[in-house]
This record gives C-alpha cells, sequence and structure tokens, in this order.
C-alpha cells in the first residue's frame, strides 16, 4: 500500500480541473500563437501536473524547466529561495507560462517573477496546481490555479516532504505516525 495517509484531493477530482484548466489556457493562448508558447514547470514539485496539463492543452507549446529550492528540510519555508538550475531555452519573445505545483508564502513565485523580468518575453503568466491562500506572505497574483486548499502540509502528485511520496496519485495530507 502506496499511501496511508487521507485523501484531499481524488485523482478523479484532479483530472477533472486539469481538465478544466488545459481547456482555459487553450482558449486564452490560441490567438496568440504568432509567438511560441513556453511551458516552464518549476522542479521539482510540478513534474506530474505539468505532464498532465500539457497533455490536456489543445494549443501546442514547448516544455522548459527551471529549478529553485526554498525548504530545506520539513514543513516550512526558509523563506530564502536558491536558484538550482536555468532554463536553457532562449525566451525572448515567447509566451511564458510557469507552472508550480504549490503556492504557500509566495516567496519563490515572488522570486521567479523577477527573474523573468528583463527577459524580453512576449507575455508572462502564472499557474499553480495548489494554493495555501491564508499563508501568504507576499502580494501576488496567480492567473491559473488547480485548488485552493486550507492550511495542511500535503503531499502527493508530486509533492513532497524531504523528497518523499511524490509518486502518489492523489493528494493527502501529511500526519506525522
Ligand atoms: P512558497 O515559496 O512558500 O510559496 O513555497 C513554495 C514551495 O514550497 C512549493 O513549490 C513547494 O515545493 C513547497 N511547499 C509549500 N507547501 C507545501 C506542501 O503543503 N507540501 C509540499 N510542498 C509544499
Ligand atoms: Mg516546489
Amino acid at each position: 500500500m502506496k499511501n496511508k495517509f487521507p485523501i484531499l484531493i481524488s485523482e478523479e477530482q484532479i483530472k477533472k480541473r486539469v481538465a478544466e484548466l488545459g481547456k482555459k489556457i487553450s482558449s486564452d493562448y490560441v490567438n496568440k500563437l504568432d509567438k511560441p508558447l513556453v511551458v516552464i514547470g518549476v522542479l521539482k514539485g510540478s513534474f506530474v501536473f505539468l505532464a498532465d496539463l500539457v497533455r490536456s492543452l489543445e494549443v501546442s507549446c514547448e516544455i522548459e524547466f527551471i529549478e529553485v529550492s526554498s525548504y530545506g528540510a520539513g514543513t516550512s519555508s526558509s523563506g530564502r529561495v536558491k536558484l538550482k538550475r536555468e532554463p536553457s531555452l532562449h525566451l525572448a519573445d515567447r509566451h511564458v507560462l510557469i507552472v508550480e505545483d504549490i503556492i504557500d508564502t509566495g516567496h519563490t513565485f515572488e522570486f521567479l517573477e523577477d527573474y523573468f523580468v528583463g527577459k524580453h518575453l512576449a507575455s508572462f503568466r502564472t499557474c499553480a496546481f495548489l494554493d495555501k491562500p491564508s499563508r501568504r506572505q507576499v502580494e501576488m497574483k496567480v492567473d491559473y490555479s488547480g485548488f485552493e486548499i486550507d492550511d495542511h502540509f500535503v503531499v502527493g502528485y508530486g509533492l513532497d516532504l524531504d523528497g518523499r511520496y511524490r509518486e502518489i496519485s492523489s493528494v493527502v495530507i501529511y500526519q506525522q505516525s
């Protein structure tokens, strides 16, 4: 048995919501594709969501990754964001859609927004699978959000605790045993 934690968001709910997001994002970009769309996944947590999201899009896109870290060990953010891997693709004149697993304090998103300033993008939008608005420390705007959740530490569907539990197919609430 892979998952011993209570389910917060089921595979079925995820599937339905990802399909809705895919439709909405596609309709927003379909008339702008004189410039290419690059979907940039924030490693590592976004990899499962990103894989489902891009397959639900009805427009074509390129895929890139950026890696940042903020957590260190444990279940609370350090607030200090470090860039660990830069995108290798040339991004100027492309529409960039950043895909994150979860927005918690907002520090990571703020760091990413700053990173892309001055890169001469055609446009910049943000998409997060999960959003914990009650934890926000930095004002920020998410263009596409999958689910708003209460202040639980969740794992699964790409989200981890110290590198574990990413492979669980649903979103579950981590509980110490
Ligand atoms: P922020 O910078 O505080 O917004 O945190 C963003 C990052 O913290 C996310 O990309 C996640 O990697 C991690 N994170 C925040 N909340 C959770 C959670 O409930 N489970 C797993 N990772 C989380
Ligand atoms: Mg992350």
